[in-house]
């Protein structure tokens, strides 16, 4: 099938590139010019394990093409996924401004029937928003051609999107009920055939449930972490270790083991954007979501977690203290910074007085864009932070260590070069990487999140 993807980030390069994998033809436009000009090149403007592999396989064998040619792009898919960002307005609801810019351009340019898809997360009513774009832009050309506006959100995790994306839980399609809705419902079967060959099961339901969903999924997630974190603040204070609470609950069918790691709180594109999004959506409807308000407060607090114990250890004052900080990215394998518990951290250390030597396995250069951006105001406090290339070296003269990022490299650290290489053998741990009784036993101080129980000295 001739599909076209408009934008390339996350979503849709992955969509795109996973779609031309099954064997589609595939157009993906961007209007930013230099990630056009990195992807001609063989080159991937974001870090995602796996995809620059499929991205060159299809490339090779003609089935993937990038380009900022608008009405090539309208041109070439029977179907047009549109992936654009969504980032929040400043109350916090979706932007739809690039959605409905992509919408305009097909009704300018599209010549025959079209299938329109809402892959970006876009809250409950925007197909509709997109189709009546469509549709002005039509009636500017006195154009009759047919259309149908459908949803398939998107639920793969940075880092193993890839995977997820070819081999999804499932896949949720909104299409309307209508004649045209219907000829859409039969367009997005034959799009994920091979996906059902393999026995990834489709949701078919109307596009607003469809819409719903992916808000639905995120702020149920975001909330089962949150909760955690209350946990564990609290089994800080009772003498609980949640490890081994995690355990025992997630054993439990009902309850299930997976996304119940507390820590120093989430971050990224996803969760903390969309728990919003979903909460305004809410007040536009006179419904004020208590829980999601909670969540998201908890979520802030515990970004906080970290630098409440460096000070309650180290006094409020951090003058003349020196940090060694694993961990940048909001999650590991990415180098994505955005709503990463890190920035909150820094800016607490470096407000405070300390010095930091930071290592992050591919997220530094991203890092140092955001800081730069994060301290703009008070440009002289990062001379305060160093950068440094490996975990090693960030250990050096350091007053303790702090975990941020739960990259597999820090979790198989063995502990003793960890103890070496400190100054102070003194570790906070904002992911709970280690087990207690081994920290200890390598004579290390340990300071993590909900396992105070097995961490005091
Ligand atoms: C998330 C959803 O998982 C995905 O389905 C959706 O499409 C986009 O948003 P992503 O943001 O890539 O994906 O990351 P995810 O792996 O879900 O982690 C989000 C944050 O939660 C990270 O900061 C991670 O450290 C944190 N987290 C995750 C926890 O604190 N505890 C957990 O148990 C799991």
């Amino acid at each position: 099938m001739k599909i076209t993807i408009i934008g390339t980030g996350y979503v849709g390069l992955v969509t795109g590139a996973c779609l031309a994998e099954v064997g589609h033809d595939v157009f993906c436009l961007d209007v930013d010019q230099r990630k056009i000009d990195i992807l001609n090149a063989g080159g991937i403007p974001i870090h995602e394990p796996g995809l620059d592999e499929v991205v060159a396989r299809n490339r090779a064998a003609g089935r993937l093409q990038f380009s900022t040619d608008v009405a090539a792009s309208v041109a070439h898919g029977d179907v047009q996924f549109i992936a654009v960002g969504t980032p929040p307005d400043e109350d916090g609801s979706a932007d739809l401004q690039y959605v409905v810019a992509a919408a305009r351009n097909i009704g300018r340019h599209m010549t025959g029937f079209k299938v329109i898809v809402d892959k970006s997360t876009v809250p409950v009513g925007t197909a509709g928003k997109v189709s009546a774009a469509i549709a002005e832009e039509l009636q500017k050309r006195n154009a009759a051609i047919g259309y149908s506006v459908t949803s398939n959100p998107e639920f793969l995790k940075e880092g193993a999107a890839v995977a997820d994306f070819m081999k999804p839980d499932r896949i949720v399609i909104g299409h309307e009920a209508d004649e045209t809705g219907l000829q859409a419902q039969a367009v997005m079967r034959q799009v994920y055939a091979k996906f059902e060959e393999n026995g990834h099961k489709i949701y078919w339901m109307d596009v607003r449930s469809a819409e719903f969903t992916k808000y639905a999924a995120n702020a149920m997630l975001a909330t089962r972490i949150s909760f955690m974190n209350e946990l564990a603040n609290l089994a800080d204070k009772v003498g609980v270790d949640i490890e081994a609470v995690r355990h025992g609950i997630g054993s439990d069918p009902r309850i299930g083991p997976s996304f119940l790691l507390a820590g120093c709180g989430y971050g990224g594109s996803c969760f903390p954007k969309d728990v919003q999004a979903l909460s305004r959506t809410a007040q536009e409807y006179g419904q004020d979501l208590r829980i999601l308000a909670a969540v998201e407060e908890v979520n802030e607090a515990q970004k906080q977690v970290l630098g409440a114990k460096v000070r309650s250890r180290f006094g409020a004052d951090l003058k003349g203290k020196h940090f060694a900080l694993w961990g940048l990215a909001f999650k590991p394998d990415t180098d994505d910074m955005r709503a990463a518990s890190s920035r909150v951290l820094i800016e607490e250390l470096l407000s405070a007085g300390a010095s930091i030597a930071a290592f992050d396995p591919v997220a530094i250069e991203e890092a140092k864009r955001v800081l730069a951006l994060d301290f703009a105001n008070r440009p002289e406090l990062l001379q305060q932070i160093r950068f440094v290339d490996s975990q090693d070296a960030a250990l050096a003269n350091a007053d303790a260590l702090i975990i941020v990022t739960e990259w597999k490299t820090f979790r198989q650290t063995n502990l003793a070069s960890i103890q070496a290489g400190l100054k102070n053998a003194i570790v906070f741990d904002g992911r709970n990487l280690y087990d207690p009784a081994l920290v200890k036993q390598a004579g290390i101080e340990y300071h993590a999140i909900g396992r105070a129980v097995l961490t005091k000295n």
